[in-house]
């Protein structure tokens, strides 16, 4: 399949309401975080072009290899970087790209990468059990089911998975392992789940905890947060769309956090803290997809909007 072919099939989420929470300007300069397909770049450089600047970043090699593709025409006007936005201020600090005047964060995985059955991220295709978004680095997710004991398992899959079963299911893994595909661990989550009724896959919560384990989905979250407000310029915008609660939970307690002067514990009368506010809120309503948006891109269903302003000159 072509590149042209593949980068078509990633449709970006919230694309209209991104770009105005980010308030793109011409002749700015703006972070997209996780690049993917290039769709919300796109959109990005259309409004910021010619003077503006875009650094978009995606930890997939493949991902930047579209993107760039997609890009062409704009490529005076962006850098392309391969690394984890975990690393997001290095990644500035050697691009000399600061400050900056809005960074996006569009989380969790894009098409191409579902849909390619190679990467072993779906459970409706057959493929090696790996869900690494650089599929050159770290353990994948036959790695850590083949290798966790059985009570490991079972708290790796209830704490990011949520999945009330998680017991169960880490029990039938442990007994018919070694388990290399991801059709063979959809069939073994099957197992311990049958006569419950589920409104989804019965794979769906085990896929996303093992998908969230390999790439250290959270951690890696929290420190692109905590570096991003450093780099935004007064009244710069933060936006961060998620797709899950685990996700959108860390997003919404950062940016509460950081609309307070003091985040020391109630119970402490004077402040020990000494934190000062950098963002402030600007819609504290979570932006979800319209109903049009869902019928047309059914992927888009779960995600959340959450937007803030940097409101202190650094
Ligand atoms: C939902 S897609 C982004 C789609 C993109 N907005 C578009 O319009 O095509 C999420 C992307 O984030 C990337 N990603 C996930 N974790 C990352 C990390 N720690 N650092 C950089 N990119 C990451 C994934 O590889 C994937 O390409």
């Amino acid at each position: 399949m072509s590149l042209t072919m593949t980068l078509q099939t990633h449709t970006p989420v919230l694309i209209k309401e991104s770009i105005q929470a980010l308030q793109v300007q011409p002749g700015k300069r703006y972070i997209d975080c996780t690049i993917g397909s290039g769709g919300h770049a796109m959109a990005i450089l259309q409004k910021s072009y010619p003077q503006g600047q875009l650094l978009g970043i995606d930890i997939d090699p493949q991902a930047i290899k579209i993107a760039a593709e997609r890009l062409n025409n704009y490529s005076g006007a962006t850098t392309l970087v391969n690394d984890s936005f975990a690393n997001l201020e290095n990644i500035c600090t050697q691009y000399d790209f600061y400050p900056v005047h809005g960074i996006l964060l569009d989380l969790g995985i894009s098409s191409p990468q579902l849909d390619a059955a190679e990467r072993g991220f779906s459970f409706q295709q057959d493929g090696p059990l790996d869900m690494r978004f650089n599929p050159n680095r770290g353990l994948t997710a036959a790695d850590i089911i083949n290798t966790l004991s059985e009570n490991e398992l079972a708290q790796l899959i209830r704490k990011y998975g949520e999945e009330r079963h998680s017991q169960r299911i880490a029990r039938a893994i442990v007994q018919n392992r070694p388990t290399a595909t991801t059709l063979e661990l959809a069939q073994l989550v099957k197992q311990p789940l049958r006569g419950r009724r589920r409104r989804i896959h019965p794979a769906t919560r085990t896929f996303l905890a093992l998908r969230i384990a390999v790439n250290h989905e959270l951690d890696n979250l929290k420190a692109a947060l905590s570096q991003a407000v450093k780099l935004l310029d007064f009244q710069a915008r933060l936006v961060v769309i998620s797709y899950h609660s685990l996700e959108d939970r860390i997003v919404k307690q950062f940016m509460k956090q950081e609309t307070r002067d003091c985040i020391c514990p109630p119970e402490i009368p004077v402040c020990h803290c000494g934190h000062v506010a950098t963002l402030k809120l600007i819609s504290k309503k979570v932006i979800t997809p319209s109903h049009l948006e869902i019928a047309s891109n059914p992927r888009s269903r779960s995600a959340k909007l959450r937007v803030a302003e940097r409101i202190r000159p650094k």
